[in-house]
This record gives structure tokens, C-alpha cells and sequence, in this order.
């Protein structure tokens, strides 16, 4: 397995560009399912996910052809990906694939709507908690379709095709209401999605749909309204700019000290993050689709935060911010709201000597001036990132194994920081 080599201590100057987002690819990629028609797709970011999410849906008969590269294209545009699900040869998602992808799961939807059915393996738990599909399979309900569970596996069937109805989610989830979207857009009448996720990839998700014939009313609030189509048709979409890969390299930029640009990035998707960035005393300023992080000198002042469903903080940048926070002149305390169990990086962070106390579902966390370089371990996505962001602050050297956690998420990583002077190398196994 390889591992990450990181002598930290060096600020940080230069210029990160921002890859497409990964939770944004991956839903897309799965409504491809949805027609027999090309659905074009551009920015997808080359991670380890991506390359898992294609392979599951070949299995599913969709062709998978990633464009050449063009003359003029940057090296850091993410890649073309041309997805067509002309035939559908198998309707069950097996056990092997979907355990190695939670998201893997939502190909019910499209599968259940376009086939009627669907057998899809439950995905299980996994490092951040038990992650039910409850939801999912409510949403699939009010819509008509019958689920069992048999054997490890859902069984879904709509033999005369979904319905529209009326979809409550008690909470929030970005996964329910993705599927919720993409069973809805080809059920026969109107259905009504309330306390939908308005996290900016279901966004993306549901513009794409429209461009693809769908009727979707309420995109980006927390009231979706589709009216059910027949059929869709191909179309042309590019993936929105990561927000989670934009927030890691301010967090880290901060840490480190320096002075970072972050280009091709939408800002706005994650001004809560930047808010508490700047509150931590690093100077943040936005422009349309760049944002500059400096911190030169000044101290790290304490912040504590809830992490939320967006518009609010997100959890998937809660391990960077406490990485952060290690370092910070006082106490912050950070409570994880979404996940149950998303705490796997203190005992890892304890390793470079920060001080973090768990309560509940709140980290307490005491800044200390200096931290060491240590061997760690990367446990889950978010979690590795946290580890790179210490690392980079720490005292002498980091090895960071398993980075396979890494590549799902982060492409480029090293190269991205050392175009910024981080000293960070990749020892291959
Ligand atoms: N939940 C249920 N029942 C369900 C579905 C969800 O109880 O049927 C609960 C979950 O256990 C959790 C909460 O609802 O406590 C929110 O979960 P959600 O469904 O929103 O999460 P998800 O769709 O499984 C996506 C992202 C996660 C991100 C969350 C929250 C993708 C591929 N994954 O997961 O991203 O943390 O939304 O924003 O989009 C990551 O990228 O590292 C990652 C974990």
C-alpha cells in the first residue's frame, strides 16, 4: 500500500485549482441509468471512486467512454466522461461492488424506474457509522414500488411503474434525496419531496435531470416538485467544483500559513466554512470563482462550531477544521450533528500531540503551540485529509499510511501542495 511522506513546517504560496466534486460525479454518473441516450459528462474528477462507480455501472450494461484530451485542455480539467445505458443487461447491484461504495446504493432509483426493478445489496456500515437506508427505501415506497429484503439484498418492484406521491423526510439526507429525484423524474404523476437536502450536489443532480427532459420545481430548496416525464434524453452537464477539496486547502492554508488561491471554485457553496475560517484569524477573500487564503504571522483564534446540513457547516469538513483547531490559542469545542461516530481522526491527530477530548457527540479541543510529526494511519476520507492538514504544521516528519482513503477523494493531492512548497511525496508500495 502506498503511503505519504510529509516534513511539514513550510508555509504554503501558490495557486490550488479545484477538481469536479466527487459527491456531485457520482450521482450523475448513476443517472445515466436513466435513459438509453448518451449522458455527457465534463470535469468528472479522476479518483478512485469514479473509476469503482464505472465499473458498477458497466456491470449494469451502461458504456463508459472517457474522452482524449483536446488540444488547449488543462491538465487540471477533470475528464470527459460519455455514459450510455442503451441496454440495461442486469438489474441486480451485487454485494462485492456496493460494499466497497456506500453511493453504489442509489443506483436503485434509476434501475427501479427505466426497469421496473431492482436487487441491489445493502451497503452496510462503514468508519463514520451505521449509515441507514431507511430513507431511501421510504422515498422508493411512497412512490409505489414494493421492497423486500432478502438475503443481504433489497428487492424493489414496481411492475406497472412508479407513482408519484408525497415524500416527508423526518431528516435531512443528501443520498435520500437523490434517489428520491431519480425515482421521481420518470414516475407517472406529481410528487412532492419536502425536507429535501439543499446540499449543492443535489442541485447539480437536478439540473442535469432537467436538461436531460425531467420537470423538476424548487431546485435548491427544501421543496422539490417533479412532474414525471415518460422518458428522458441524453445531454451535456459539467460537475460542480468540489466545496469540500476547496474548504480542505483553506483549512490547510491556514495552518500552515502563507498565501493560497483556490481557482475554479464557487465560493458561495461554502461560505459557512469561510466564515469560520475567518473568525479563525485567517484573512479570506472571494471572488467570483476564486478565493484567497492568507495567514501570515497572526495566531489561530479558537472557533467552535456544530456541523450542519447546508446551508451550515458541513460535516465532511469537520475533521480539517479540528485539525485546524489543534493549533489554536484556547479551547474549541466541535459537535458532529450528522454522523454518529465521525471521531476516527483523534486518536490519530493525539498522535502529533494535540489535545482532544471526546463528549458525546463533541470534541473538546485544547490548542497546543507545536505539533510532531508522527507515523498515522488514514481511516476514513475526511478523516486522511485531516492528518495531511496536521502534518503540514507539524515538527519534522509524517508518514501517513493506507492513503487508498485518499485517492477516493483528493486528486492530485500531492502535486497540488507541492506546487505550493509542501513537502510532501508519495512512497509507492
Ligand atoms: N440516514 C438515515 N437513514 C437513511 C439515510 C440517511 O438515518 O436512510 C442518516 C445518516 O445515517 C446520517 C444522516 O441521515 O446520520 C445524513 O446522511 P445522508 O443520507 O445525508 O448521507 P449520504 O447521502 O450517505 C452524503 C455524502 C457524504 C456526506 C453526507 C452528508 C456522497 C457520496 N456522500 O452521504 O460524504 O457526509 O452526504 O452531507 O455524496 C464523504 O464524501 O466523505 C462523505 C461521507
Amino acid at each position: 500500500m502506498d503511503r505519504i511522506r510529509i516534513v511539514g513546517g513550510t508555509k504554503l504560496n501558490g495557486t490550488i485549482p479545484i477538481s469536479g466534486a466527487k459527491n456531485a460525479a457520482l450521482p450523475l454518473m448513476i443517472a445515466s441509468l436513466l435513459t438509453p441516450e448518451t449522458l455527457v459528462l465534463e470535469n468528472v474528477p479522476r479518483l478512485s471512486d469514479v473509476r469503482m462507480l464505472k465499473r458498477i455501472l458497466g456491470n449494469h450494461g451502461v458504456d463508459v467512454m472517457v474522452a482524449g484530451k483536446r488540444i488547449g485542455e488543462r491538465d487540471e480539467d477533470g475528464e470527459t466522461v460519455k455514459l450510455n445505458a442503451a441496454t440495461i443487461v442486469d438489474t441486480t447491484a451485487p454485494y462485492e461492488l456496493v460494499s466497497q461504495m456506500r453511493a453504489s446504493f442509489w443506483v436503485i432509483a434509476p434501475l427501479l424506474a427505466r426497469m421496473g426493478e431492482a436487487k441491489v445489496s445493502l451497503p452496510g456500515g462503514c468508519a463514520i457509522g451505521t449509515r441507514p437506508v431507511d430513507l431511501l427505501l421510504m422515498a422508493l415506497e411512497k412512490l409505489g414500488a414494493e421492497i423486500e429484503i432478502e438475503g443481504g439484498y433489497v428487492l424493489a418492484r414496481a411492475g406497472n411503474g412508479l407513482k408519484g406521491g408525497e415524500i416527508d423526510f423526518p431528516k435531512v439526507t443528501v443520498g435520500g434525496t437523490h434517489t428520491a429525484l431519480m425515482a421521481a423524474v420518470l414516475a407517472q404523476g406529481t410528487s412532492v419531496i419536502r425536507n429535501a437536502a439543499r446540499e449543492p450536489e443535489v442541485g447539480d443532480l437536478a439540473r442535469c435531470l432537467v436538461k436531460m427532459g425531467a420537470r423538476i420545481s424548487g431546485i435548491d430548496s427544501s421543496t422539490l416538485e417533479v412532474e414525471g416525464v415518460g422518458s428522458l434524453h441524453g445531454a451535456h452537464h459539467r460537475v460542480l467544483p468540489d466545496r469540500i477539496e476547496a474548504g480542505t486547502y483553506a483549512f490547510a492554508a491556514a495552518m500552515a500559513g502563507g498565501d493560497v488561491t483556490l481557482t475554479d471554485v464557487q465560493p458561495i457553496l461554502l461560505q459557512s466554512a469561510l466564515d469560520r475560517l475567518a473568525e479563525s484569524g485567517a484573512t479570506v477573500t472571494s471572488e467570483t470563482n476564486s478565493i484567497r487564503i492568507r495567514r501570515n504571522g497572526n495566531g489561530i483564534a479558537p472557533v467552535s462550531l456544530e456541523t450542519e446540513a447546508f446551508p451550515g457547516f458541513p460535516t465532511d469538513l469537520q475533521a480539517q477544521f479540528m485539525a485546524l483547531m489543534t493549533k489554536a490559542n484556547g479551547t474549541a469545542r466541535i459537535t458532529e450533528t450528522i454522523f454518529e461516530n465521525r471521531f476516527m481522526h483523534v486518536q490519530e491527530l493525539a498522535r502529533f500531540g494535540a489535545k482532544i477530548r471526546l463528549d458525546g457527540d463533541t470534541a473538546i479541543v485544547e490548542g497546543t503551540p507545536v505539533l510532531k510529526g508522527a507515523p498515522v494511519m488514514a481511516t476514513d476520507l475526511r478523516a486522511s485529509v485531516s492528518l495531511v492538514i496536521a502534518a503540514l504544521a507539524a515538527e519534522g516528519e509524517t508518514m501517513i499510511n493506507r492513503v487508498y482513503h485518499l485517492d477516493r477523494g483528493f486528486e492530485q493531492l500531492e502535486a497540488k501542495l507541492q506546487h505550493c512548497g509542501a513537502q510532501v511525496e508519495r512512497i509507492r508500495a
